[in-house]
């Protein structure tokens, strides 16, 4: 038997940091790029290769004491869930999401292994459980993870998301045309969401009114996607850029990514993810789109 399973990338496109703090925000899949996980049957112990996040292969045991290593994580706790203690053959991984760029790669990679493992043992994993058992990997990942990221990634869906509520799916009157671009530099969110937490206990009054303002916009964004309002959308996504600014993640190379966009006709702009590096997000019309990624490539 062989068999292949993916996953999306995401991007936030208003509430990242602030999410963390019980404000809303509000993500997207990025459908076109994805993890994928390719089983195939052997005799042997269930081995996980995963060549393209440069990692040597894993020969999955059952132990007694959890794993910090996401891959082997989420192993274990799909096969708990699936009422398994060994597993044959091999899952080759493979992703098109850049890592440690803002663009939901860890939660992508750990949804389609899950996934490969539960089919491989024909067990069901519905939604709702994969995104708990995805969500428990990214603890391994992020240290204090929202819950965002795997939401999105599990469901495939537009998200209007708040910490300990109920999900709810957001409803686009119009389709959106977002440009995204790298700064090539990496940055690992578990760094800026633990500065983001110190910063909030050095002046917990200052960072406590950024988080409101945050949480603020990231509604009114709602609005106006749901109406289609795109002008006023734009300068949200500036504001909302300004207040990261303030939080202490954005960089030089963002702003500059983001200057670039604004300059050549986008509607707004913003990094997306846990920042300091990684990828901006720009909002554009078809009558600016070519002209925003010709100066984002010359920048
Ligand atoms: C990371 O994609 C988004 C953050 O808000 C962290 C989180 O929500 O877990 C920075």
């Amino acid at each position: 038997m062989a068999l292949s399973t993916s996953a999306p990338g995401k991007a936030i496109l208003f509430g990242e940091h602030a999410v963390v703090y019980g404000k809303p925000a509000i993500a997207v899949p990025l459908t076109q790029m994805r993890a994928h996980a390719e089983f195939q049957e052997s005799g042997s112990p269930l081995t996980i290769i995963a060549e393209d996040i440069d990692r040597p292969p894993i020969r999955w045991r059952r132990s007694e004491a959890a794993s910090s290593d996401p891959l082997a994580r989420i192993t274990e706790l799909v096969m708990a869930h699936c009422g398994a203690s060994t597993a044959d053959g091999e899952i080759r991984l493979r992703s098109d999401i850049p890592i440690a760029s803002g663009l939901g790669s860890g939660a992508a990679i750990s949804a389609a292994l899950a996934r490969a493992i539960a089919a491989a043992l024909d067990c069901d994993l519905p939604l709702r459980q994969l995104n708990a058992l995805v969500f428990e990997v990214e603890k391994l990942h992020h240290g204090t993870p929202s819950g965002i990221d795997n939401t999105v990634v599990v469901y495939e869906k537009p998200v209007y998301f708040v910490k300990g509520q109920p999900l709810e799916f957001l409803r686009l009157r119009d389709s959106l045309q977002l440009v995204l671009a790298d700064t090539g530099v990496s940055a690992l969110t578990r760094e800026t969401v633990a500065h983001v937490r110190e910063l909030a206990k050095r002046n917990p009054h200052e960072t406590a009114v950024i988080f409101g303002k945050i949480g603020s916009i990231a509604a009114r964004a709602r609005r106006c996607i749901e109406t289609g309002e795109r002008a006023q959308l734009g300068n949200l996504m500036t504001e909302n850029q300004a207040l990261l600014r303030a939080l202490g993640v954005s960089s030089a190379e963002l702003d500059t990514l983001i200057a670039a966009a604004m300059s050549a006709g986008a509607r707004g702009a913003k990094l997306s993810g846990g920042g300091r590096g990684g990828f901006i997000i720009a909002l554009v019309d078809a009558a600016s789109s070519s002209a925003v990624c010709s100066s984002l490539l010359a920048a």
